[in-house]
């Protein structure tokens, strides 16, 4: 706590040596009332979860593996601009903490040097018309070295300390100026909505402005990523002139 420099987010932390994962945690504590700001952390997670139902490895001791409870007053169709909002926030949070230049692969991978170091997995508890509460898991591999990599992993995958010559970092430094980024993100959100922080994600993204190659459930689509909508949908200028939306998909 002696650390922290938020007013809400982080002020309740529940800290578990060993969980499932630390979405389940939080999902229940959310359905029991727990405030906003409510975070949960784990030493290790026996079943990580990431995004489109893969397994995310969260090794004891070496990484940050958590989940932070929000409620902000909006219809459940703008909770992925949360999403978009934390992948800015941990970017800028992992370049404040280490000095390391971090970027954004969409949706939400944060790579440096082109490999991925952090990802952001965002569920929500719901009314049709109102959102009760957003559960955003950041996983952030911050202090595994070469060998706590499997080997097919390590051209893709890196942590913190690996691009730092191996040297390591404090994660309740990393864990901090994280939280205090998403904080001051939030309000601005709540305040003035989501223009800024759609601005701010496009200029930390790797993928906009290149040539990508885009892998849906039910198709292939290369062309130019010309920048996101308001909804974080990708927008893919293809070589005939037509503009694709992609809202779920693997890029190269
Ligand atoms: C992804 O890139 O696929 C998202 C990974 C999200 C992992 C984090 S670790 C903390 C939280 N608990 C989980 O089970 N998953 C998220």
């Amino acid at each position: 706590k002696a650390r922290l420099h938020t007013k809400k987010m982080g002020h309740s932390i529940i800290y578990k040596k060993e969980v499932t994962s630390t979405q389940e945690v939080a999902h229940e504590l959310a359905r029991n009332g727990a405030e906003e700001g409510t975070v949960v952390v784990a030493e290790t997670q026996q079943k990580g979860k990431g995004r489109l139902n893969r397994e995310w490895h969260s090794p004891s001791g070496t990484g940050l593996w958590f989940s932070l409870i929000l409620r902000p007053d909006v219809i459940p169709q703008k909770a992925p601009q949360l999403t978009l909002l934390t992948a800015v926030a941990v970017t800028e949070g992992i370049m404040e903490a280490t000095g390391i230049q971090a970027q954004i692969k969409w949706p939400n991978d944060i790579l440096i040097d082109d490999k991925k170091t952090a990802g952001i997995l965002t569920e929500m508890q719901s009314e049709p018309d109102r959102v009760q509460a957003v559960i955003i898991g950041i996983g952030l591999n911050i202090n595994q070295q070469a060998e706590h990599f499997p080997a097919e992993l390590l051209t893709k995958a890196t942590s913190l300390a690996l691009e730092n010559d191996g040297t390591t970092f404090q994660r309740a430094d990393v864990i901090s100026a994280i939280l205090k980024r998403i904080e001051q993100w939030y309000f601005h959100f709540l305040q003035y909505g989501f223009k800024e922080i759609r601005k701010r994600w496009e200029s930390l993204a790797v993928t906009i402005g290149k040539e990508i190659t885009a892998v849906t459930m039910t198709k292939t689509v290369s062309g130019l990523a010309e920048g996101i909508t308001e909804d974080g949908v990708l927008l893919l200028k293809k070589q005939d002139g037509t503009t694709e939306y992609i809202y779920s998909a693997d890029i190269d």
